[in-house]
């Protein structure tokens, strides 16, 4: 007998057995196309620390998610950049505020594609916090009603989901209680459970206008160097209601997915962010790695580590790559 009796290489000769055993496939379905949207008309502004991404006024918006609906794409995440910020961040809950007329312009144009909301006060802060302030700090019980009414105010312009990323205790039975007294049981929430306080969101602040104008979010989000920690917010959100649990950033915290995917049985989201696709973007332009291929290795483990759905910058480049 020849050694060894064990050839893995025999399943990979042929490009057929290799498809037969592949245990993980991307899919167009497995894609949230996060975007950013601005007031005023006629905007199509590159967001230069994020390329192939736009601030869109909401006539440019509802092109680029018919781009996202020709691909197949099945969700959008919309963020909004106000036009003005105060303590309270009152336009995050404004009726007329800059998200709600963009949920509300998407839904007319494009009732089927399914429109999710970031939930938080960050962007519309004039400090620059996910809740308000007082004495210096980020004030986590008086912060749930303001999320709550801005969940309210996302879901009555339209939303099919909200997704409170601010990262407060006690936020999504706060924001479940809110829906569901209104008359919208039916609407699930995506919670950013384990969202740590990460350096890779840097090119979505600068993007979102919302880097905290004293201090850091080392106060509310989570510290990287944890794992225990979360199993315990995962499991806090879906004892309070959530429906579904993300981990963000996704990159540096494959083994937080796959470590979620064994403890905790709702399905799971994860957040390639900004600063995961601008280190790929970045390479691509020097010429230093074949960016597509990059991407779509980096969706794939996502996948493989456990995600149900990826929230993306690059879900359109490749929902087009998986086309060919
Ligand atoms: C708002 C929010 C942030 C991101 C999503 N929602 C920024 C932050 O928490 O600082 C980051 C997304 C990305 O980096 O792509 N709180």
């Amino acid at each position: 007998m020849l050694f060894p009796e064990y050839r893995p290489r025999r399943l990979r000769e042929k490009e057929s057995f290799r498809r037969m055993i592949r245990e993980t496939a991307l899919s167009v379905d497995d894609f949230i196309l996060p975007l950013f949207a601005v007031e005023g008309k006629g905007i199509k502004k590159p967001i230069e620390p994020l390329p192939g991404q736009f601030h869109l006024s909401c006539d440019n918006l509802v092109k680029v998610v018919k781009e996202a609906a020709d691909l197949n794409i099945p969700a959008v995440m919309l963020f909004g950049l106000p036009g003005k910020k105060d303590p309270l961040g009152t336009q995050a809950y404004a009726a007329d505020g800059i998200v709600q007329k963009a949920i509300k312009t998407v839904k007319d144009a494009l009732p089927d594609m399914t429109v999710l909301t970031d939930v938080c006060l960050c962007q519309y802060t004039d400090h620059g916090h996910c809740g308000m302030v007082d004495k210096g700090t980020v004030d986590n019980d008086a912060t749930l009603d303001l999320l709550a009414r801005t969940a309210l105010s996302h879901v009555k312009a339209g939303a099919d989901m909200v997704a409170p990323s601010d990262m407060m205790d006690g936020r999504i039975a706060e924001i479940r209680g809110t829906l569901d007294d209104e008359g919208y049981s039916h609407i699930p929430i995506m919670s950013y459970a384990v969202k740590y306080a990460s350096s890779f969101y840097g090119p979505f602040r600068s993007a979102a206008d919302s880097t905290p104008q004293f201090g850091d979010r080392r106060s509310y989000q989570m510290d990287p160097a944890n794992a225990l920690e979360a199993v315990r917010e995962a499991t806090m959100d879906v004892e309070e209601g959530a429906d579904i649990i993300m981990v963000k950033p996704a990159l540096p915290y494959l083994d937080i997915l796959a470590r979620l995917k064994q403890e905790i049985d709702l399905p799971l989201a994860a957040y390639n962010v900004s600063g995961e696709y601008a280190m790929i973007k970045a390479a691509e332009m020097m010429g230093w790695v074949d960016g597509i291929k990059v991407i779509m290795e980096t969706l794939l483990s996502i996948k493989r580590a456990g995600a149900d759905t990826i929230l993306t910058y690059a879900a359109m480049e490749a929902a087009r790559e998986l086309d060919k």
